[in-house]
């Protein structure tokens, strides 16, 4: 189910807890920044697509929007992507080479249509300058986080995610623990190269962040966290040293199909 919530007085998170099964839940966001220029920072996942675009309207009218921010090409930013381009014209898409390039191979973007922003580089909309930033951790090569200078926040894509049992609209109210194990577990699923990179260059990158101090965090798969940077970047940091994640084996699966067909637990 999708809810949706305010991280800023300009910023609405839309919101779907996909369940893991034998894991947990991982939140899955977008996010609206209202302005002279609407944007929209992904799209949810295929599998909600009509319920996200139902949850959009509760906070803007999609004919309102003008731009759509992709972080990148994954099934759960992509979801109501082609739908909102063709409600509505004036919605052009933020995005990279590679991005489109990853979509012509499942639903081409309309290359009219296109801004390209690479990480680094700086796109005005409307009263909203936003900066390209490729994240410390990430799991696909278009991704392209960004800061947004008005309000302070670094939408960080995928980084900086984590696995909760809950989730709450704001990060301030997991645990020290839950956090830090979530975030760490998250980063082991979903950038495995994090068990690869040399520690003391990993920990320079995240230092850049630091230095950046954004006002909060808005990643797509955890709550808003606001001045808690310092926090996500020391889970982030522990996460090469981590037991890298192993997923279930054959006989696990077995074991899932025999109480999901009603049958008996080991
Ligand atoms: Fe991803
Ligand atoms: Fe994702």
């Amino acid at each position: 189910m999708i809810t949706t919530y305010k991280a800023a007085p300009d910023i609405e998170v839309l919101t779907s807890p996909i369940p893991i099964p034998g894991f947990g839940l991982i939140p899955v966001n977008a996010f609206v920044l209202h302005g002279a220029e609407p944007v929209l920072v992904d799209t949810g996942a295929v599998i909600d697509r009509e319920e996200f675009l139902a949850a959009l309207r509760t906070v803007i009218d999609p004919a309102d929007l003008r731009w759509i921010w992709l972080t990148h090409t994954d099934f759960d930013h992509i979801g109501s992507l082609s739908a909102l381009l063709a409600e509505n014209p004036q919605l052009r898409v933020i995005t990279t080479f590679l991005g489109v390039g990853i979509m012509s191979l499942v639903d081409p973007l309309p290359m009219d249509r296109l801004n390209f922003v690479n990480p680094g580089e700086t796109i005005t909309v409307g009263d909203r300058t936003l900066t390209g930033l490729r994240p410390p951790a990430f799991d696909n090569p278009s991704t392209t986080g960004f800061v947004d200078e008005r309000s302070g926040a670094f939408f960080s894509s995928d980084c900086f995610g984590a696995l909760l049992q809950a989730v709450p609209d704001d990060a301030a109210d997991l645990s020290d623990s839950d956090l830090r194990e979530g975030q760490v577990f998250w980063a082991t699923v979903d950038a495995p190269w994090l068990h690869k990179v040399d520690r003391a260059t990993f920990a320079r990158e995240l230092d850049g962040i630091r230095r950046m101090e954004p006002t909060m965090v808005l990643s797509s798969h955890l709550p808003a966290a606001r001045g808690m940077t310092d926090r996500l970047l020391a889970s982030l940091e522990a996460a090469p040293g981590a037991t890298p994640f192993t997923g279930p084996d054959q006989a696990a699966l077995e074991q899932m199909l025999l109480e999901m067909a009603g049958g008996p637990s080991q």
